[in-house]
């Protein structure tokens, strides 16, 4: 069985790793690690990607949660690098949105997109895998405090990341000793656009708004932690706490 060997440089998968977070945590990783980054459209030439490669050997690929020959795509994409010979030694699953879905604009259509992209995604991600990660191996899944208190005004996204919160320690009975599985439920780290960052910041107990280095320095956290598994570390500045 391959193991992971601590003194080579591992190569990670960031799903949704072009855009936000994804971007800032493959911008982090790649001073120590290799990359393959996915995005739901076709690459194309983008300098912050070529400023990487000069650092990282990156591979970037088309996982589309909307296309009906994704999970082909995935499996496809897998045996080719292990072809190659390239072992994926960690995995964070970034890829979502955040739609504003108040109570009386649900339609099955509107709900069933976001649970795809939010819940669906995410399952099929990790069960493609799964059977690819070394022994030792961390599968990473990015959550929201939501869990804790749900969005009013974004009750599906919500109720998608709380499907999340079952997977993290489903997955990691399921798949230890093996692998491990940890979740991370982010309070506001980039907020939507439009959103009042200093009301935000106020309703935490920091009264700060997240980083993007908050979440890469727990990423890192949790792959080098080997008695961890099946847990969502909380990182919102405390905002569950604070009264509404
Ligand atoms: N930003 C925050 O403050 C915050 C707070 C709490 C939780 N989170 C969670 O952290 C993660 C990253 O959030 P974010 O704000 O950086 O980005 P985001 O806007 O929520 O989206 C993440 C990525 O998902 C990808 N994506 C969108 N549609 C897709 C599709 N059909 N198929 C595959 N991928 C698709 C997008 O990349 P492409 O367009 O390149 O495909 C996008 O960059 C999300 O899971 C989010 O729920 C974020």
């Amino acid at each position: 069985m391959e193991r992971i060997s601590r003194n080579e440089r591992e190569c990670w998968l960031l799903v949704g790793g072009r855009q936000r977070l994804g971007r800032a945590l493959a911008e982090d990783l790649a001073e120590d690690h290799d990359l393959v980054l996915t995005s739901s459209r076709p690459w194309d030439g983008e300098p912050w990607v070529d400023g990487l490669s000069k650092k990282a050997w990156v591979r970037t690929l088309h996982w589309d949660a909307e296309s009906p020959g994704l999970v082909s795509r995935m499996m496809a994409d897998l045996d080719t690098l292990k072809a190659e010979g390239r072992v994926i030694s960690g995995a964070v699953l970034l890829a979502g949105n955040f739609p504003m879905q108040p109570l009386g604009t649900w339609t099955a259509a509107s709900l069933e997109a976001t649970w795809r992209l939010n819940l669906g995604f995410p399952f099929l991600c990790a069960q493609a895998l799964a059977p690819v990660l070394p022994e030792g191996a961390c599968l990473q899944i990015i959550l929201d405090t939501s869990i804790h208190h749900p969005w009013l005004r974004r009750l599906p996204y919500s109720a998608a990341k709380a499907g999340l919160a079952a997977l993290v320690p489903g997955l990691a009975q399921l798949l230890a000793p093996k692998l491990r599985v940890v979740g991370h439920a982010l309070g506001t780290v980039l907020p939507a656009e439009g959103s009042d960052e200093g009301f935000l910041a106020e309703r935490t107990l920091l009264k700060r708004i997240g980083e993007p280095a908050d979440l890469c320095r727990a990423v890192r956290f949790a792959a080098d932690s080997p008695f961890l598994t099946g847990e969502i570390l909380t990182q919102d500045g405390g905002r569950r706490w604070v009264d509404r």
